[in-house]
């Protein structure tokens, strides 16, 4: 059953870490040819969160500027979706309630499927929304994207948050039924509870991802989307940006029309933009991708996108938004290219120390040395418990 209203994203924030790790950096220490990177897989740096950074800060600083211009009234429910979760029973979701000073009349949970979860978030938000559609809900997807340094994937990660607040009557977006799903039980990327990095199969993951986009497409047709002649752009899961147009084309070819490079530039080209530079924010990704879009290219009112979300282990989803009128005074692309452009590029040495840092484990008092300059800030551990503050 659909509304007889609309229902989509009324805004949309992104915020990234404090640092930025350039590819030519990573191929000196490594003695790759950095032309792998930039051209092989379309990377030309990954954000690393400060010492002082995690999921929660990242979140809190996107959704600030939505909860600002919005007020929390509205906002009854708080949907986070995080692979790169900082507790195993408590929803990070909650911090962020508290830093924004969110109503406690709210629910808050945290959601995970690897990069899916932001798209299940989305999704879960629309039905909370048509059944009250005097309530909105804001949706988060945070991730921090970690490899064991010297392995294939390091070169791949990355840091961002985004906030989107999903309401009827949207400012930005009218989401669409149906979508199309897909879920297949593969081992191409996981996490044990007691490793901070992801294991992965990096070619056998391409490979599932691809079969994921066929049928997450099938499921889409069987249900009667739209014909891929109707979209203007595509926004795909970047674990790196050449991915998109990997996916692209696959979808391309399995749907019978000619693959011409050009074409498929014209639809993705607009997207990666901001994943180039940011790395892979797992379930944030595709929403960068989507604000990359929005905020680059000329106007797209009324123009239909479509979505590719996937998530390894693994679940996909492919669904379609209509952009909306006067959607272009509700951007924030000047933050955006501020969040990027004010992190402070680091050496090799610095990322190093960042990323193999992990706090002692015995419940002692452990303050944080002050690094952000965002707004929100990890001011320590202590018994065991994350303590956060405004900066
Ligand atoms: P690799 O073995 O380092 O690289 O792994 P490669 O040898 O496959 O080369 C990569 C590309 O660079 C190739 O292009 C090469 O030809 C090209 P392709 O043939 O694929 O088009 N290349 C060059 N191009 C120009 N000049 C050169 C040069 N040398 C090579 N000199 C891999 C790459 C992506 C596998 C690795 O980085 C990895 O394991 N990444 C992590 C896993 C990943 O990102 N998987 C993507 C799909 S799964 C997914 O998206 C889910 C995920 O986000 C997790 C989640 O859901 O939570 C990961």
């Amino acid at each position: 059953m659909s509304a007889d209203f609309a229902i989509g994203l009324h805004d949309f924030s992104a915020a990234t870490g404090q640092y930025v790790l350039t590819h030519e950096t990573l191929a000196a220490e490594n003695g790759a040819d950095v032309a792998k990177y930039h051209k092989g897989i379309g990377q030309r740096s990954m954000s690393v969160p400060a010492v002082d950074e995690d999921i929660v800060t990242m979140a809190a600083a996107a959704a600030a500027p939505v909860v600002a211009r919005h007020g929390a009234d509205q906002i009854r429910t708080v949907l986070f979706a995080t692979e790169s979760s900082i507790d195993q029973a408590k929803a990070a979701g909650i911090y962020v309630h508290s830093l924004l000073g969110l109503p406690a009349g709210a629910r808050v949970v945290e959601l995970k499927q690897a990069c899916y979860s932001g798209t299940a978030a989305l999704q879960f938000a629309l039905g909370l929304v048509h059944r009250d559609r005097s309530e909105q809900v804001l949706v988060i997807a945070s991730d921090v994207s970690k490899y064991e340094r010297g392995t294939p994937g390091e070169a791949t990660q990355g840091a961002a948050a985004v906030a989107m607040l999903v309401s009827a009557e949207p400012a930005l977006m009218r989401i669409e039924n149906p979508s199309g799903m897909f879920t297949a039980d593969i081992m191409d990327f996981w996490r044990p509870n007691y490793r901070t990095t992801a294991l992965v199969d990096g070619q056998e993951s391409i490979s599932a991802y691809l079969q994921a986009v066929e049928g997450a497409w099938k499921d889409y047709t069987e249900r009667g989307g739209r014909s891929l002649d109707e979209f203007t752009a595509f926004c795909y899961h970047q674990p790196f940006t050449k991915m998109a147009y990997k996916a692209h084309r696959h979808l391309l070819d399995h749907c019978g029309y000619d693959v011409d490079d050009g074409e498929i530039t014209r639809a993705i080209g607009q997207t990666t933009g901001y994943n180039a530079v940011i790395g892979n924010s797992y379930t944030a990704s595709v929403y960068l991708a989507l604000a990359s879009l929005l905020d680059n290219a000329d106007d797209l009112t009324d123009r239909t996108v479509g979505f590719l979300s996937y998530g390894s282990g693994s679940v996909a989803e492919f669904f379609a938004g209509t952009v909306v009128p006067g959607y272009r005074s509700h951007l924030r692309t000047d933050m955006h290219r501020e969040a990027i452009d004010r992190r402070q590029e680091i050496g090799y040495a610095k990322y190093r120390e960042i990323h193999d840092h992990s706090f002692p484990v015995d419940g002692g008092n452990h303050p944080v040395p002050r690094e952000t300059t965002g707004p929100y800030r990890l001011a320590g551990i202590a018994g065991h418990k994350r303590l956060y503050e405004q900066r």
